[in-house]
């Protein structure tokens, strides 16, 4: 035989017939599904994954006898075998061939006159491979192509834009680390036109994209003035609507102080489309980064994120149990201690002001809660910085903080 011959097929509202009811069939008609083919199985019985896919299929209830084959194969545009039954798969595939329709045979690949290969997809992207009739080597080859589309090194963005219309994916970059990016999140980055930036997340990663990706930092201009909030949502709309993929890429998660609610609203509201990559928040992630955990069994059950400029109903959150993770904080650091004292907060509850966190220049600064604000000021502190109240500061003590 020579070189088999790829291609891809149009199966929307095609009528393919797969002979057999089990595993290997279930896989076939999960595909054949989801690309639209009108499915009729023919089995005595389903096994159970294919079961969940009725009524997608159509289910001939009945054994195959191979006498039948050729009425059964009349009118399909595909035949798949798997009845685990060779003189059955064998009568099917030849009553295909002798009707000139393709039929791949899951008993005996050396025999089929047709293969399906493995695939790898991500968006409208779809890697198909064979290996030679080794399913294991296919797999291994499955995995590092899904590892190579997955790490942000595959060249995904579109060369022909065609009619295709733009979108905006806000991008949570997690708090600065460039491994700390989602593996969707680094896709996302690798099929973007334009990324528009903030002063904290995984800049790093910005050095990584093709030299042609425009970078727009709305993180502070010239005068060190951040981008007004209506500025950037403008800036987004219109590169969607000139047909660009757009990332928005933010600090830690979009949703956690990072105004993503705001910037899809305006999205949606302008008609584009949006997608949401949630991040690693510095939150939970900065203080873990000091070796403090947020939550530590026998020490502290919850959790509570709170904005540092909002400190004015710090009081409130003294009778908060649990630990504090506050943002923002370090401006208002000595109004947040004297509020939480003033709240009830007893005064030797340990404090960490973890700045820079997975950075070079991470630093974290203790002290009790009566002291915090000046031997933080003492040592200079300064945003970004993570300030955490409650005992887990010490939770991890002997083991060790970073
Ligand atoms: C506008 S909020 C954005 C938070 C972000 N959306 C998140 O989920 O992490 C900015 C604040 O996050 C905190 N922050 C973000 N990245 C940080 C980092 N690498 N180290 C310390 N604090 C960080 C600081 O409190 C900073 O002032």
């Amino acid at each position: 035989m020579q070189h088999p011959y790829p291609l891809h097929l149009d199966l929307t509202g095609r009528r393919v017939l797969v002979v057999g009811g089990g595993p290997v069939a279930a896989r076939r008609v999960r595909e054949l599904v989801a690309a639209g083919a009108a499915v009729e199985v023919v089995a005595p019985a389903l096994c159970e994954d294919l079961r969940d896919l009725l009524p997608s299929l159509t289910w001939l209830e009945h054994d195959v006898r191979p006498a039948e084959a050729p009425d059964l194969v009349a009118g399909a545009w595909l035949v798949h075998t798997a009845t685990g039954d060779p003189a059955v798969d064998a009568a099917v595939a030849a009553a295909a061939e002798a009707r000139a329709t393709w039929c791949v045979r899951a008993d005996a690949a050396e025999l089929s006159a047709a293969w399906t290969p493995v695939t790898v997809r991500r968006g409208d992207v779809t890697l198909s491979l064979t290996a030679g009739g080794d399913p294991r080597r296919a797999r291994a080859l499955k995995e590092a192509g899904s590892r190579w589309l997955d790490s942000g090194a595959a060249p995904l963005r579109r060369r022909r834009t065609g009619d295709r219309p733009g979108r905006v994916v806000l991008v949570g970059g997690g708090p600065g680390a460039v491994d700390l990016l989602t593996l969707r999140g680094r896709r996302a980055l690798a099929e973007a036109d334009l990324v528009v930036t903030d002063r904290l997340g995984p800049r790093g990663v910005l050095a990584e994209l093709d030299p042609d990706v425009e970078v727009v930092d709305v993180g502070k201009t010239a005068g060190n003035h951040p981008v007004p909030q209506d500025e950037i949502n403008r800036i987004l709309v219109e590169a969607a609507r000139s047909g660009r993929q757009v990332v928005r890429l933010k600090g830690g998660d979009p949703y956690v102080f990072g105004r993503g609610g705001e910037e899809l609203l305006a999205c949606r509201a302008a008609g584009i489309e949006v997608e949401v990559v949630p991040g690693v928040t510095s939150a939970f992630s900065v203080p873990a980064a000091a070796g403090i955990p947020v939550t530590h069994r026998g020490v502290s059950r919850s959790v509570t994120v709170v904005d540092g400029h909002e400190a004015t109903d710090v009081v409130r959150l003294a009778g908060v149990g649990g630990t504090l993770s506050i943002l923002m904080g370090v401006s208002m650091l000595p109004e947040i201690a004297a509020g939480l004292i003033a709240g009830g907060k007893d005064p030797a509850t340990p404090v960490a002001v973890v700045e820079k966190g997975w950075t070079p220049e991470q630093r974290t600064t203790t002290a009790p809660l009566a002291d915090i604000a000046r031997v933080a000021a003492e040592a200079g502190v300064r945003a970004p910085a993570v300030v955490v109240v409650g005992e887990v500061v010490e939770a991890l003590h002997e083991g060790g903080r970073a």
